[in-house]
């Protein structure tokens, strides 16, 4: 049986994660990827560091050309977050004709188009299904199930941070600050969590989710953004008053007028199937012209929910490669090249 061997950068929440499911799964996955899946280096900050998934020292490295220059590593999987070096490192693999996985929402909200012209100009896959809305296969439903749709409009729940905070505020009457802490402790803050809570993480998945649900390009400036750090208690009492849940929504919609793309806190009614997506839980409302109205919903922060994406993308990346189709856009991605920009 083939041996796959995977680079990882990056083993914290969801590098950790990648390796339980791996190792947890590890006959399932032998059958479905027909090949066994090796971890051969995990490229971290510090080396030193005392995990809490044991993983034989000699693995890790501080050296990315450790991990990405080894011409036995035949996939790389990005889970270290952030911009800049998640950016060359990435475009590095590809150009070293490694697949890539990346659940790097910040990365793809910028340079989707450059990475993906890089990964097929490479023949090689780049997928990123846990980058929007973690373990919901929400980006493959968008590119394949409802491939056949034109989509009209998408409501996302799309960060599972504000949603814990809100519906701890709103549920317990807990104080903002100390579920903000309790929400980083569980692995669904970022590093800063400054971008959950002001929307930027939301408005770049909502960046994503426009690119694919309508096949045009768009930029984070196009999205009109405000976070949760007002929403104060007596908000949150207001609404419930009057038969309403405060939600952090991401609205994208198009019709004649163009594409209008939102990431704002919302009053639902009570009886919206969205008001009730409680905790890190996220879902995506679409409305579709032929399917009408459809809701996905699951884990959309946290461990092992995220890492069983990144899994399930690499299993497609060793799928492709049995049948000799990486970097054919086969399953994933759409070519970039087919995307019309929203200005045209
Ligand atoms: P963590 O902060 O928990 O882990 C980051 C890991 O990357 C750590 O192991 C760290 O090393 C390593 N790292 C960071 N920067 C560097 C660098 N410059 N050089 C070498 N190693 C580095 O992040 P998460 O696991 O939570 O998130 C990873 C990615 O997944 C991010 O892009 C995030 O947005 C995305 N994501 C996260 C989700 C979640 O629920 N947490 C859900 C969906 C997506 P060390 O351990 O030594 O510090
Ligand atoms: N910080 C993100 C969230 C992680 O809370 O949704 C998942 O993308």
């Amino acid at each position: 049986m083939k041996q796959i061997n995977v680079g990882l950068l990056g083993f914290g929440t969801v590098g950790s994660g990648v390796y339980r499911i791996l190792n947890q799964h590890e006959e399932e996955l032998k059958q479905r990827a027909n090949a066994t899946i090796k971890i051969k280096k995990i490229l971290v900050n510090d080396i030193e560091k005392k995990r809490a998934v044991e993983v034989d020292q000699h693995v890790f490295t501080q050296s990315v050309d450790e991990v990405i220059a080894d011409p036995d590593i035949d996939v790389v999987i990005e889970v270290m977050g952030g911009i800049s070096e998640a950016r060359d490192y990435i475009l590095s693999a590809l150009r070293h004709q490694k697949h890539v996985v990346t659940a790097n929402k910040d990365l793809l909200a910028l340079y989707s188009g450059e990475l993906l012209t890089t990964a097929a100009e490479n023949q090689c896959d780049l997928y990123y299904e846990a980058s929007v809305a973690g373990g919901i296969p929400i980006i493959r439903s968008l590119v394949g199930g409802l491939a056949s749709d034109r989509i009209t409009k998408m409501m996302g729940i799309v960060n599972g941070t504000t949603n814990y905070i809100l519906t701890r505020m709103t549920k317990e009457g807990a104080d903002y600050q100390s579920v903000l802490e309790d929400a980083q402790a569980l692995g669904f803050a970022e590093s800063d969590p400054t971008g959950d809570v002001e929307g930027l993480d939301a408005a770049r998945k909502m960046v994503i989710l426009s690119t694919l649900g309508f096949s045009m390009k768009f930029e984070l400036d196009h999205v009109t953004t405000e976070g949760i750090s007002q929403i104060t208690a007596q908000d949150i009492d207001y609404a419930k008053r009057l038969g309403y849940t405060i939600k952090l929504l991401g609205i994208a919609q198009h019709d004649a007028c163009g594409v209008e793309i939102s990431v704002q806190p919302s009053l639902l009614p009570n009886d919206h199937p969205l008001s009730s997506v409680n905790n890190e839980y996220n879902a995506v409302y679409i409305y579709g012209e032929a399917i009408g109205e459809t809701m996905f919903y699951g884990p959309g922060a946290g461990q092992l929910p995220t890492a069983t994406a990144v899994v399930s993308d690499l299993i497609s990346v060793i799928q492709n490669k049995h049948m000799g189709v990486n970097g054919q856009g086969v399953v994933l991605p759409h070519n970039p090249t087919r995307l019309k920009s929203d200005k045209e």
